[in-house]
C-alpha cells in the first residue's frame, strides 16, 4: 500500500509518519511537505533512512505538481495533515489559510478523484481536522460529531471549509473519506508559537509568559502520540464517509495549566518554587477568542476502542523533558524569522 501523508514534517504529521513507518514496514510512506516555517525534517531523523520512507518536497497549492506526483507514485490512500495551523497567524494573514487549507485540500481531492479508479477500491482520503470548526462552548456541554459547525477564526473557518469539501466529494463523487476532529495537541516537536512549547521556551530563557485576556479560556489537551494512535485506528478500522471526534477528556483553564507548567519547570530547572510564575503577564486578548473547547470522544472509544494512554501530568512531564533535552532543536527553530514573528505578535 502506498500512503501519501501530507504535512509529515510538522508537529502531528511527524508523529504519524514515525508510527506508520515503524509499525507497517510493508507500507510505503510518502511524506509530502512544503517545509514552511512549521515543517522541519529534523523531526524525522530517526526514520529518514528507512526503506519504506520517502520524502517529497512539494506544495499542495501547486496543482500541476500534485497531479504529476499522483501520476508518478500511484498513491492508494491519503492522510492529509498539511495546513497552516496557528490561529494568531490566521488573524494576521487569513488568505494564506484559504490558500493552503481550502485550495490545497481541493487540489488533493481533485487529484485523488481524477487518478483513482471510479470504484475507489482500496482508496481512502483521510482528512485531519480540528475541534475548532464547532466554534465555542459555554460553561457546559461537549462537542459531538453532530454539533453544528460555527467557526470563529479565519483558521477554523478555513478548516471548516475544507471539511465540507471533503464531505461533499464523498456525497457527490462517492470518494471514500474519513474526517477526524481533534482537540489541542501537545508533546515533542511542537513549534514554539503554540501555548505549551512557547511558554516552556520562555521559561527556559526567563522571558514573560503572555497570557491572553483573563486566562480563563478552556482547552481539552491530548498528548500527540495518543492522537497518532487514534489516526492509525481510524485509518484502518474507521467507517467510510464518517467523522470521529478525538479528545483528551482533559479540560484545563489556560491559567491553571500555565501555573502547573511553571511549577514543573521550577523543579526541572532547579529554581525556587514560584520563580516561573512571576513571569506570567496578562496581555490584550486574542480577537474572536473561543471561550471553551471540549470533545465528547465516546464514538471513537466505543467503535474503535481508542482512549488516551497518558495522563496530562505524565504527558506534560514527557514534553518538558523532551524540550529540555533537545535545546538544539529549540534553538534552531527559534533562530531566523522566529524573532520577527515574536516581536510582531507580542
Ligand atoms: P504544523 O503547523 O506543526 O505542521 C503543518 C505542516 O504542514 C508543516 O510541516 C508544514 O511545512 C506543512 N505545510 C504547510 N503548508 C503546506 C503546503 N502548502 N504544502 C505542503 N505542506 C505544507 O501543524 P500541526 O499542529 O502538526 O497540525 C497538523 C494538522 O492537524 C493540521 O491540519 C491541523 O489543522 C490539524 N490539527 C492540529 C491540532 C493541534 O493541536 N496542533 C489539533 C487538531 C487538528
Ligand atoms: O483545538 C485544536 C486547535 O488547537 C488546533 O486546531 C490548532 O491548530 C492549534 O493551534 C490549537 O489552537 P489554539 O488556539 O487552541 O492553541 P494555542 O496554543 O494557540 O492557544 C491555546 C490557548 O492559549 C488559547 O486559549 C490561547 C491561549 N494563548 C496562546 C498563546 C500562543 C495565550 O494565552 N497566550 C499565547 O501566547
Amino acid at each position: 500500500m502506498k500512503i501519501l501523508i501530507t504535512g509529515g514534517a510538522g508537529f502531528i504529521g511527524s508523529h504519524v509518519v514515525r508510527l506508520f513507518v515503524n509499525k507497517y514496514p510493508e507500507y510505503e510512506i510518502f511524506n509530502l511537505d512544503a517545509l514552511t516555517y512549521a515543517g522541519n525534517l529534523e523531526n524525522l531523523v530517526d526514520i529518514e533512512d528507512r526503506s519504506n520512507y520517502h520524502f517529497i518536497k512539494a506544495d499542495i497549492n501547486n496543482i500541476l505538481e500534485i497531479n504529476s506526483l499522483f501520476e508518478k507514485y500511484k498513491f492508494d490512500k491519503v492522510i492529509h495533515l498539511a495546513a497552516e495551523s496557528h490561529v494568531d497567524r490566521s488573524i494576521k494573514d487569513p488568505l494564506a489559510f484559504v490558500k493552503t487549507n481550502v485550495i490545497g485540500t481541493m487540489n488533493l481531492l481533485n487529484a485523488a478523484k481524477d487518478h483513482w479508479s471510479k470504484d475507489y477500491k482500496n482508496n481512502l482520503f483521510y482528512h485531519i481536522s480540528t475541534d475548532e470548526v464547532y466554534g465555542t462552548l459555554g460553561e457546559t456541554g461537549l462537542f459531538t460529531e453532530s454539533t453544528s459547525y460555527d467557526p470563529n477564526s479565519p483558521y477554523s473557518a478555513s478548516k471548516a471549509s475544507s471539511d465540507h469539501f471533503v464531505r461533499a466529494y464523498g456525497e457527490t463523487y462517492d470518494l471514500p473519506y474519513i474526517i477526524t476532529n481533534c482537540s489541542n495537541n501537545y508533546g515533542p516537536n511542537q513549534f514554539p508559537e503554540k501555548l505549551i512549547p512557547l511558554f516552556i521556551n520562555n521559561i527556559i530563557d526567563n522571558i514573560n509568559l503572555p497570557v491572553y485576556g483573563d486566562g480563563k479560556y478552556t482547552r481539552d489537551w491530548l498528548y500527540v502520540i495518543d492522537h497518532a494512535v487514534a489516526i492509525d485506528l481510524a485509518f484502518h478500522n474507521g467507517k467510510l464517509k464518517s467523522t470521529y471526534n478525538i479528545g483528551g477528556f482533559n479540560e484545563w483553564q489556560n491559567i491553571d495549566l500555565v501555573k502547573l507548567l511553571c511549577d514543573i519547570m521550577d523543579v526541572k530547572l532547579g529554581r525556587d518554587k514560584g520563580t516561573s510564575e512571576k513571569l506570567i503577564t496578562y496581555i490584550k486578548d486574542r480577537p474572536g477568542h473561543d471561550k471553551r473547547y471540549a470533545i465528547d470522544a465516546t464514538k471513537i472509544n466505543k467503535e474503535l476502542g481508542w482512549k488516551p494512554s497518558v495522563t496530562f501530568e505524565e504527558g506534560l512531564e514527557k514534553t518538558i523533558d523532551w524540550y529540555l533535552n533537545n535545546k538544539k532543536w529549540l534553538d534552531n527553530v527559534t533562530s531566523g524569522d522566529y524573532q520577527k514573528y515574536y516581536n510582531e505578535q507580542y
